[in-house]
């Protein structure tokens, strides 16, 4: 695969979405190829990570962080090859984690760049389970959950970027898994693959009864990804004293409204006061900034020994990535989900 010398393609935001993305809310503009000032230097994109927190960043409603501007970049984490360096940091070649968005070239004064390992078989795994998905996992799991062995951890999206990781931190503290994922593909790949004891697949009739079967014990850590039916079956089934790490609500992602039906908050305030339960939202740099490099310790180790596997969904082509963002949103993903935008 190449890319353009000449051009770089730039995909930024063409309109708010309003429920669903659909591809209109995205525009592709082509300009030059920027270049590079003293202490400057220009970036080659390799791989764009697509998350889910980009669908909040097309919205304008008040976040932990400030939106994309109409007609601005879209955000996004990427690792880059230097192809022109004007700073005594960097060299040509090298490899670099940074947030320079859906591009395919960027310039920088190298604030904010971290340098990866020259000869890394696997560079886009500082956007999976490396990076910020993995590190998610990691805190929200560790911090928050704080899983002690023999319990019983349920996670959502389990096939997906973090909850793909969650899982298998709770198998090495000697935890029962149990995974809920979308379609039997997935469910199959968290128990054959990534060891967990039990997946249950929420599209099928009867996620309550089905998750309540997979846990005899009841739940003592949800970490929750989805919210929506996924949360509303996992809710009765968590015991005293359980830890419900909030990590992400996806499936409320595209909601204009709040769900149909009666309000249930009473609900789940009465539960968390019955059960004493400890629900804590998190958002993981804000929050977990300092701990990186023990997490990447930690982690780096586990996949190196081969306890944490990882699967990535890499699509070729920044201009997929649009189409590849709207899915994500819809479960097409399997494994994280990465555009490559040039051979390595
Ligand atoms: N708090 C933080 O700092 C932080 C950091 C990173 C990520 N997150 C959150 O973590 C969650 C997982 O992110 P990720 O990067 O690991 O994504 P991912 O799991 O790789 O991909 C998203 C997955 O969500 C599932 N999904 C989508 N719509 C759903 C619905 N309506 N009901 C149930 N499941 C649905 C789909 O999996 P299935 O096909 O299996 O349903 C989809 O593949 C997201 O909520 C994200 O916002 C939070």
């Amino acid at each position: 695969m190449s890319q353009s010398t000449t051009i770089n393609r730039r995909i930024v935001l063409n309109a708010r979405p309003r429920g669903a993305p659909t591809p209109e809310d995205f525009r592709i503009e082509n300009g030059p190829v920027p270049e590079p000032g003293p202490g400057q230097i220009l970036l080659r994109t390799l791989f764009l990570s697509l998350d889910p927190y980009m669908r909040g960043r097309m919205s304008d409603s008040p976040s932990y962080a400030a939106p994309v501007g109409i007609g601005e970049l879209m955000v996004g984490g990427t690792v880059s090859r230097v192809e022109v360096s004007n700073h005594g940091d960097f060299k040509v070649d090298e490899l670099v984690l940074g947030y320079t968005g859906w591009q395919d070239y960027a310039l920088s004064d190298g604030k904010g760049l971290t340098l990866l390992p020259a000869g890394d078989p696997h560079p886009s795994r500082a956007l999976s389970v490396l990076g910020m998905p993995g590190f998610t996992a990691y805190m929200g799991l560790l911090d928050i959950g704080r899983p002690v062995a023999g319990e019983t951890v349920v996670v959502a999206a389990a096939s997906g970027a973090v909850g793909s990781v969650v899982g298998q931190i709770a198998k090495i503290k000697g935890c029962v898994v149990v995974g809920i994922a979308g379609g039997e593909t997935k469910c199959q790949y968290a128990v054959d693959e990534l060891g967990f004891d039990f997946c249950v697949d929420h599209r099928a009739d009867d996620l309550h009864g089905h998750l309540a079967a997979a846990c005899p014990k009841g739940i003592d850590v949800y970490f929750e990804n989805v919210g929506g039916a996924v949360f509303d079956a996992v809710l009765p089934l968590l015991n005293a004293k359980a830890r419900v790490p909030v990590c992400g609500l996806i499936s409320a992602y595209n909601a204009t409204e709040l769900p149909p039906g009666p309000d249930r908050l009473g609900l789940l305030v009465a539960t968390l006061l019955r059960k004493r339960i400890k629900m804590q939202g998190f958002i993981v740099f804000d929050d977990y900034g300092p701990r990186w490099s023990e997490f990447a310790g930690t982690m780096g180790a586990w996949v190196q020994e081969g306890k944490v596997k990882v699967r990535e969904d890499i699509v070729f082509g920044l201009e997929k990535a649009p189409e590849a963002f709207i899915g994500l949103l819809q479960g097409r993903n399997f494994g994280k989900l990465v555009i490559q935008l040039a051979n390595e």
